[in-house]
């Protein structure tokens, strides 16, 4: 079986790259990558001169180049995951988020339905999405499968819009497809631009953490390795034609999430209890910030035996550490134009 993954060298995709090679030997993976500025080959360093894979450097935005590939290695399978993720990042320069998000997944499509035209025995076009499509909660109720989008900042609109398109295709052209609706992932190499990184990356180095607005809006976290593990069994197990939600039953509040990280980074440091809860700043608001997003994932879990095989604390513990240990992935990461980036966002 010949699969692509798309976005493999990012956070998520590069989890996901290394299972699939290190578990399916049989299975021929290629990982297709445009290198942004969020795309890290380093995040693949220990697998990539194993023999079923293979590195493909391109963007999903260049159609000739897409059906060149699709030509060359006929893909049985997608897993789609490349993506511009960041919201903040959204809210200055939406149109590339349309570029990438929906125009790219589109040139996938049609390169994936031009391949294997009426014959999709065996084939799957398997969407990587987030649950940012279901708009915000209120203080209470859960996304559900069933609940409808109503995306709130120009990322999750882009992520609607390609989720819209997936379907599309299936109800018109019989495409197989799977798509997955996962909450905020945290783990290793998860680029700090993101909230947990970003202050794990400013507590190290003794800077302000901003926290936006007063702190109270709440993410559900799921670790990183979960997430692949939960595509590893719905690209197996899955329901054609079906999505699936995915979340870490595990909500917190910013503001919380942010001092709990604050006391084990302490720890970690042997600086004493309490300093870098003092670096908390609160800023200016996100505009268009979602109060809260919470998942059902009961599909997952009773359909497939699917639930998160970590607790919070323990993740964190993890991320922290493999980040403490890493010093050198992340000061590479947050060199140039990180730095520019960090000015603008941040002031
Ligand atoms: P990421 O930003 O860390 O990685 C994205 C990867 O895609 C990078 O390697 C980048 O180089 C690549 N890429 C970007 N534009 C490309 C293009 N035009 N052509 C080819 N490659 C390109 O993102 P992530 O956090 O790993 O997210 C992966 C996917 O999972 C995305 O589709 C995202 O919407 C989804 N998702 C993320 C989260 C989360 O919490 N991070 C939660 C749910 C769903
Ligand atoms: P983020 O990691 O950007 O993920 P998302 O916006 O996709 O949920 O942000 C998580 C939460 O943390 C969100 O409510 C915004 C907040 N946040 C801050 O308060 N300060 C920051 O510097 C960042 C990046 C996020």
């Amino acid at each position: 079986m010949n699969i692509l993954v798309t976005g493999g060298a990012g956070f998520i995709g590069s989890h996901v790259v290394r299972l699939f090679v290190e578990k399916y030997p049989n299975y021929l993976i290629f990982n297709l990558d445009a290198l942004t500025y969020a795309g890290n080959l380093e995040n693949l360093k220990d697998i990539e001169d194993k023999s079923n894979y293979t590195f493909l450097k391109g963007d999903i935005t260049d159609e000739v180049f897409i059906s060149s590939i699709f030509e060359a290695y006929k893909f049985d399978r997608v897993i789609h995951l490349a993506a511009e993720s960041h919201v903040d990042r959204s809210i200055k320069d939406p149109l590339a988020f349309v570029k990438t998000n929906v125009i790219g997944s589109m040139i996938l499509l049609n390169a994936f339905k031009n391949t294997w035209k009426d014959d999709f025995n065996n084939k799957l076009f398997y969407h990587i999405s987030t649950d940012e499509v279901y708009g915000t909660l209120g203080e209470a109720g859960l996304f559900t499968e069933k609940t409808s989008y109503n995306p709130n900042s120009p990322y999750s609109a882009s992520k609607a819009s390609s989720d819209h398109f997936v379907r599309a295709y299936g109800e018109t052209y019989n495409l197989p497809y799977l798509i997955t609706n996962c909450s905020n992932n945290y783990g290793q190499n998860q680029f700090p631009e993101k909230l947990i990184p970003l202050f794990i990356n400013n507590i190290i180095n003794n800077k302000s953490l901003p926290v936006y607005g007063d702190g109270n809006y709440t993410r559900d976290w799921l670790y990183v390795i979960d997430h692949a593990r939960a595509i590893d069994l719905i690209f197996h197990k899955g329901t054609i034609g079906e999505t699936y939600n995915i979340g870490g039953f595990n909500e917190w509040k910013n503001i919380d999430l942010v001092k709990l990280l604050c006391k084990q980074m302490d720890y970690k440091l042997n600086r004493p209890e309490g300093t870098s809860q003092k670096l908390i700043a609160y800023v200016k608001d996100r505009p268009g910030h979602d109060l809260r997003y919470a998942i059902d994932a009961s599909k997952i879990n009773k359909e497939l035996g699917w639930k998160p095989s970590v607790t919070f604390e323990e993740g964190l513990s993890l991320t922290i550490d493999w980040y403490l240990n890493n010093e050198d992935w992340l000061k590479n990461v947050t060199s140039g134009e990180y730095q520019k980036y960090y000015q603008k966002q941040y002031n």
